[in-house]
């Protein structure tokens, strides 16, 4: 493999000086003002510069750009209890309180493989019937020719999905609320790396209340689902069931209504917030690479022949799985992976004293030519084939990481999958999307990636 890293603990001894990395703009501030303009730019263009391991100073934060994907592999799984999640994750407890995403340790543990069997593949086989189901009532609502932001509808049928599927519930009604609730948080959330960001969320400040306000109505909706449950118990065998009968192994305690509300809210926004942008960018870049929608077309016209697909077929959809794989490589949900540094750490001879942060990013390493120029195929051409077998074999496994990896990987990854694949099958089958002539298209990277203006685009029908 090229420019493999040494990775390993660090010998302080044989330490080097810091690794290169760009010059701080402002004391107090590092390179901050320039990281938030573009944050998933900025560290393309820092990793390019400088290399696969990279120093630079994010307002108080020490921070390493990790690029290798070795070195990326030892962080998230070889050696990755000398880490624990970095403070944009630990600062998303204000909203998530101690759901799997922000907990660590010993609750981490017992709340995962709490919630595990609700992502059991025979759990998978009924949920890839509701995510077909959702997704022909969308589709059979759109009218040809009509306009729609793209964005919008993706959210509102991840919601619906996620509802259906983990909380036995109609939260569609609830999906513009929801939606916008998601947005106000988001925009809070962009400016969680600036110094003393702490204290100011303590100010009665207009953003800051806006916050609050999302927050209690996202409260209301998930305490909502858990009396409409409480007042009619019983075992459905989905997560809030799961949620609400369990047990303290020890004292056979049940969970607080505050610990069910924050697992239920993780799992509500982690499962909806990703796959709508993964499927947002995916329409954009069909409706942008027209030989390659053709192929997909094909694919689920000789496959399915015009009936709804099933768990079943998903392995029978290489194509359709590949063009999901494109969108998650080039426009990544999660575009950055933090940790922090438990211990002093060592990368190829470099000590990474502990506290610092190390941020992997899936935006740069997916783009990265070592490992995705293909033939003439530069990293930002959209081609499927990339994901045949073969071509698989010859990259290195973290050379696509949209979902991290290690004890704290997606706990919803081939849920993720199967919706992509699925509601992609079901939707293009009678629908191509057009994005609308001047619809700016940027991306906006808070902790996903959206679509910073949305995504305008145009309904034709596949079948006249
Ligand atoms: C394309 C869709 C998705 C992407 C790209 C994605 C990405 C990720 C990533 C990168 C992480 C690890 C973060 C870290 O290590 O710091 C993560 C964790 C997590 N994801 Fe997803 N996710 C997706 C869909 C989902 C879905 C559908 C669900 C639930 C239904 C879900 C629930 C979670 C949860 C609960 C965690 C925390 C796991 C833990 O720490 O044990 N995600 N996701």
């Amino acid at each position: 493999m090229e420019g493999s890293p040494t990775v390993s603990r660090s010998s302080p001894r044989a330490a080097l000086a810091r690794p290169p990395g760009p010059r701080s703009v402002r004391p107090f501030l590092g390179v901050l003002p320039h990281f938030r303009k573009d944050p998933p730019g900025y560290l393309l263009s820092v990793a390019r510069e400088y290399g696969d391991l990279a120093y630079m100073r994010l307002g108080p934060q020490h921070a390493y750009v990790v690029s290798h994907p070795d070195a990326i592999r030892d962080i998230l799984v070889t050696n990755q209890s000398n880490f624990t999640k970095s403070r944009i994750l630990e600062r998303a407890k204000v909203l998530l309180g101690e759901g799997l995403l922000t907990s660590e340790g010993d609750l981490h543990t017992r709340q995962r493989r709490l919630v595990q069997p609700a992502f059991h593949r025979d759990r998978l086989i009924g949920y890839a019937a509701d995510m077909v189901a959702c997704a022909e009532q969308a589709s059979g609502q759109y009218q040809p020719g009509v306009e729609i932001d793209m964005h919008r509808e993706m959210t509102r049928l991840t919601l619906a999905i996620v509802g259906r599927t983990l909380f036995s519930a109609d939260v569609a009604s609830d999906a513009d609320q929801i939606g916008a609730a998601m947005t106000q948080i988001l925009s809070l959330f962009d400016t969680l790396l600036v110094p003393f960001s702490e204290w100011l969320q303590k100010l009665p400040l207009p953003s800051v209340r806006r916050f609050e306000k999302a927050r209690a109505q996202l409260d209301r909706i998930v305490y909502g689902l858990i009396a409409d449950r409480r007042a009619h118990p019983g075992d459905t065998g989905d997560l809030l069931s799961m949620l609400l009968l369990s047990q303290d192994e020890d004292d056979h305690s049940g969970m607080t209504d505050k610990q069910v509300r924050d697992e239920a809210l993780t799992h509500l926004i982690a499962g909806h917030e990703t796959t709508a942008n993964a499927l947002t960018w995916t329409w954009y870049l069909l409706s942008q690479n027209p030989d390659v929608e053709a192929r997909l077309h094909a694919e689920l016209d000789r496959v399915l022949g015009g009936r709804l697909p099933s768990f079943d077929d998903l392995s029978r959809l290489p194509c359709t799985t590949g063009v999901f794989a494109e969108a998650l490589r080039l426009f990544p949900p999660a575009w950055a992976i933090g940790r922090r540094a438990s211990e002093d750490y060592s990368i190829d001879g470099y000590t990474i004293p502990a506290r610092s942060i190390l941020l992997m990013s899936p935006w740069v390493v997916h783009r990265d030519p070592r490992w995705w120029t293909q033939g003439d195929a530069q990293p930002e051409r959209v081609d499927p084939a990339r994901w045949d077998p073969e071509a698989v074999a010859q990259r290195p496994k973290f050379a696509f990481f949209p979902f991290g990896g290690g004890t704290r990987v997606c706990i919803g990854e081939r849920f993720a999958w199967a919706e992509g694949v699925l509601v992609l099958a079901t939707v293009a089958q009678h629908w191509k999307m057009r994005l609308v002539p001047g619809h700016p298209v940027a991306t906006q990277a808070v902790i996903t990636l959206r679509p910073r203006h949305g995504m305008k685009m145009t309904l034709q029908s596949r079948t006249g």
